[in-house]
């Protein structure tokens, strides 16, 4: 597999139905799993098979229906939690047990009340285990962003020396800059002797509004998977956005770093999985939110209206949007007003448009948007004034 390929890791269907109120049943499950399948992503983490009966059947059935995704089961380092994901995965072509432990200070005091030689034991002895069932490992070590490096790369060493074929390096809480997250990766890809024997991993939460920059930072030093959701949906303030890293990868191409995923689908998908949870995308959100693709101060109209690379860098086709829009408000020029009206069928010339553009601005004054019905209204009376 070539070095520039970043593998793409969904899990909208676990980490993402962790948001309240976002529970799927096995159904709808199953239907996104396909649509996951269909955009190209390598894995689908497909839920926590010992959490819930519902769980396990989620992750059992998706395991029989997909055929060339990787099929992904959460498990904590602990026996019966590996032994059940091995159990829902068995149908899968390609099983993925994930399994790990905390690795910060904080959380190996308050949450295992362990010390950190014991994590290290437990880790490995989860890895050793899961192996017995599948040849694919993933191991997390939770809140590897607050975590202590030497610490860190002792765990990460270990568990792939006890068959770890990726290891899952998670900012848990959304906590690191750019560049830590960055130097975190770096350090490991230079310090782990074995490191070269697995795929590194970013997990990163949007606590501080970061998860997709920390996901990149991570590919620029060697990571080579990303663990995000679709329209970054997610504990708390969400997970990396697939949407937002798969088309950084794709517009930067100096990165020199590729996904499979058909970027004609993402519109859709969003779409989809906004409707199947129950959650509605915020309208500036990148790539799939409504106004994405919407110009409507007159200085960018003017300019993409002349040439729309000047302010749009991604064509929305591309993305499966809808095409551009412009639309009308009082921060609207005439050029962007004798556009709309041509696409209404009406060829206005600069005079006129000089005329209806000061009856134009009362109404946009009047109305945050002015819609088409408006300027329908508005040629009609103006072409029967100076017919009359
Ligand atoms: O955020 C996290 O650390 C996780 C792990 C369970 C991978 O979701
Ligand atoms: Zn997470």
């Amino acid at each position: 597999m070539a070095d520039n390929r970043v593998f793409i890791f969904d899990t909208t269907l676990r980490d993402g139905e962790q948001v309240p109120g976002c529970k799927l049943n096995t159904t709808e499950k199953i239907d996104l799993a396909l649509k996951l399948e269909e955009l190209g992503v390598d894995i689908i983490e497909a839920g926590f098979p010992i959490s819930s009966p519902g769980d396990f059947e989620s992750v059992n059935k998706i395991a029989s229906i997909v055929k060339d995704v990787t099929v992904c089961g959460l498990t904590r380092a602990v026996q019966k939690d590996i032994e059940v994901a091995a159990e829902a995965l068995k149908p899968a072509r390609r099983p993925r047990i994930h399994t790990g432990i905390g690795s910060s200070d904080i959380h190996i005091k308050h949450k295992f009340n362990a010390t950190r030689e014991e994590i290290i034991e437990r880790g490995t002895a989860a890895v050793k285990l899961a192996r017995n069932f599948v040849d694919d490992v993933e191991f997390f070590a939770e809140d590897a962003g607050r975590a202590d490096i030497e610490f860190l790369a002792r765990l990460v060493e270990a568990v792939i020396a006890a068959g770890a074929t990726v290891v899952n390096i998670p900012d848990t809480t959304g906590y690191c800059l750019p560049h830590q997250y960055g130097e975190k990766i770096a350090y490991l890809k230079n310090n782990v002797p074995n490191i070269d024997k697995a795929i590194i991993s970013c997990h990163c939460h949007n606590d501080l509004g970061l998860a997709t920059a920390n996901s990149i930072a991570g590919v620029i030093e060697g990571a080579r998977q990303i663990e995000c959701t679709i329209n970054g949906l997610g504990e708390r303030a969400g997970n990396t956005s697939l949407e937002e890293v798969v088309m950084i990868l794709k517009q930067h191409k100096d990165l020199n770093l590729h996904t499979n995923i058909n970027t004609q689908l993402l519109n859709p998908i969003s779409r989809l999985v906004s409707e199947t949870m129950r959650m509605p995308v915020q309208p500036n959100k990148a790539i799939v939110g409504a106004n994405a693709f919407s110009h409507s101060s007159g200085i960018h109209q003017d300019g993409f209206l002349k040439e729309a690379i000047t302010y749009e860098i991604i064509n929305p086709e591309e993305v499966g949007a809808e095409s551009s829009k412009i639309v009308l408000t009082a921060r609207s020029g005439r050029h962007a007003l004798a556009y709309r009206f041509q696409k209404l069928g009406f060829q206005f010339n600069r005079n006129d448009i000089d005329v209806l553009y000061k009856e134009f601005l009362k109404i946009a004054d009047s109305k945050k948007e002015v819609m088409e019905e408006d300027l329908q209204q508005l040629a009609n009376k103006y072409q029967t004034a100076t017919v009359a």
